[in-house]
This record gives structure tokens, C-alpha cells and sequence, in this order.
């Protein structure tokens, strides 16, 4: 099982500061054999330029977000294929922002991975309650149909190049984090949900979290036995601290 630490940079930089963090952290982010990915999601001004600055480095790059269908009139919007083209690996998917802001429904994001997945990008399909399904005690159910939702059509050989990211919505911006067997208890009903398309596919899906993660809280969180790394986001507009979450994320041994 990979560990991934990724980090989304929402609406933030500019074409020069996207530049100067990408710089930043061929410095800080530790070097050599490693069982953990790193991944930036920029904005898309900035996708190519970083994707061109991270080439041949550890660094992988991802989109925030992409249209479900192929190509055609859609002003505004970026394709799967454009994202292969520039050598984007992965794209974020069902963001809980995109679901509260823009609409975001699951049936559309099956959509979206479907269409990923024909270009070879590997979608991180984010999942999590709000605050009110969290004290409502309904927080298992929420994720569990937002996973039927947008995973639930894909065969057992698709859903094995997904990766997951639990990002409880009441965690994200607000410097509350999950606790630790908050975060377990989650993912491990995300890992038995994934378990009923078979061993491989449980096995094979990082569950990364996602939450006001920072260099202070991730080596609990990280330790947890269903945990796979991380989805950060402030914490990852500061080349110290994303690559502090690395260091962190190498150090845990996981069972
Ligand atoms: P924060 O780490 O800023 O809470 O954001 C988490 C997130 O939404 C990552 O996608």
C-alpha cells in the first residue's frame, strides 16, 4: 500500500509564488528512496509551469478539478485529456468546496472518474460529513452513500486506481482535526466498504485524510493503521511544513 502525501493549494499563489514554492521545495522535501508520494495540486494557470518544474522529480502534479466529458463547448471549463496532455497524474474529485460552492453532486463526479480514468489520471475522490451529520451521528451513512454514489459503478479493476481522500467537512480551514480514532473509525468503514469489491481493491486504495492536518497532529493521525497519508491543505502553501508532513508520514510504520 502507497502513503501519499498531497497537498491542495485551493485559489491560492500567483504565477511568480507558485513558482517560488515549487522552487522551495526541491529544497526542503527529503530526497531518495521513499515509500511516500508527493503531490501538489496548483491552480490551473499554474498546472503546466509546476508540472514542467516537477518533471523527473519526486513530485507529482494534480489537478483541483476537471469537466466530465470529452471535449466541446464549454467555456470555462478543462478536459481530462488537456490534464493528460500537460502530465498532470492526478485530479482531486467531489472536493467538498466544489460540492458546497458549485453543486457538486456525486452523479457527477462518477462522471468525472469515469472520464479520468479513460486518460490515465488517477482521481482522489474526497468524501467527509458536515458538522450537523457528524453530531447527528450520521456521519457513517453520509460517506458511505457518497462513496456508492461516485464509486459504485466502477468494476473492481477501476476502483483500484482510485484514491480516496476523507476530509471531514467540519476539519477543513476551521484548525479542528479529526481525532485519531475519529479518523480510523472512518477509514476503516471506508476500507470495509472497499473490502466487499474484493481483497486487492482494499488492499490497494490509499485512504488518505484531509483537515486541518499540520506538522503537530499528523503523526497521530497518520499512524492510524487505515490511514495512507494525507490531503493538506494551508499547511501546504508552506514549503517547511508540507515537507515536515513527508518527513512525518516516512517516519510512521503502519502494522
Ligand atoms: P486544510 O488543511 O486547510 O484544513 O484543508 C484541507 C483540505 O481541504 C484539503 O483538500
Amino acid at each position: 500500500m502507497r502513503t501519499i502525501v498531497a497537498g491542495n493549494w485551493k485559489m491560492h499563489t500567483d504565477a511568480s509564488g507558485s513558482r517560488a514554492l515549487v522552487e522551495h521545495l526541491h529544497e526542503v522535501v527529503p530526497r531518495g528512496a521513499s515509500n511516500v508520494e508527493v503531490v501538489v495540486a496548483p491552480p490551473f494557470p499554474f498546472l503546466a509551469q509546476v508540472a514542467e518544474q516537477t518533471r523527473g522529480t519526486r513530485i507529482k502534479v494534480a489537478a483541483q478539478n476537471c469537466h466530465a466529458a470529452e471535449q466541446g463547448a464549454f467555456t470555462g471549463e478543462v478536459s481530462a485529456g488537456m490534464l493528460a496532455s500537460i502530465g498532470a497524474t492526478y485530479c482531486l474529485v467531489g472536493h467538498s468546496e466544489r460540492r458546497q460552492y458549485f453543486g457538486e453532486t456525486d452523479a457527477l463526479v462518477a462522471k468525472k472518474i469515469m472520464t479520468l480514468l479513460k486518460h490515465g489520471i488517477i482521481p482522489i475522490y474526497c468524501c467527509g460529513e458536515n458538522l450537523t451529520e457528524r453530531e447527528s451521528d450520521r456521519h457513517f451513512d453520509v460517506v458511505a452513500d457518497q462513496m456508492k454514489g461516485a464509486l459504485g459503478e466502477l468494476d473492481s479493476v477501476s476502483l483500484e486506481r482510485v484514491v480516496i481522500a476523507y476530509e471531514p467537512v467540519w476539519a477543513i480551514g476551521t484548525g479542528l482535526t479529526a481525532s485519531a480514532a475519529q479518523a480510523q473509525d472512518m477509514h476503516a468503514h471506508i476500507r470495509s466498504m472497499l473490502r466487499t469489491h474484493g481483497d486487492v481493491v482494499a488492499a490497494t486504495v490509499p485512504i488518505l485524510y484531509g483537515g486541518s492536518c499540520k506538522p503537530d497532529n499528523a503523526a497521530a493521525i497518520f499512524s492510524c493503521p487505515d490511514v495512507n497519508g494525507g490531503l493538506i491543505g494551508g499547511a501546504a502553501l508552506v514549503a517547511e511544513q508540507f515537507a515536515e508532513l513527508i518527513r512525518i508520514a516516512e517516519r510512521v510504520k503502519h502494522p
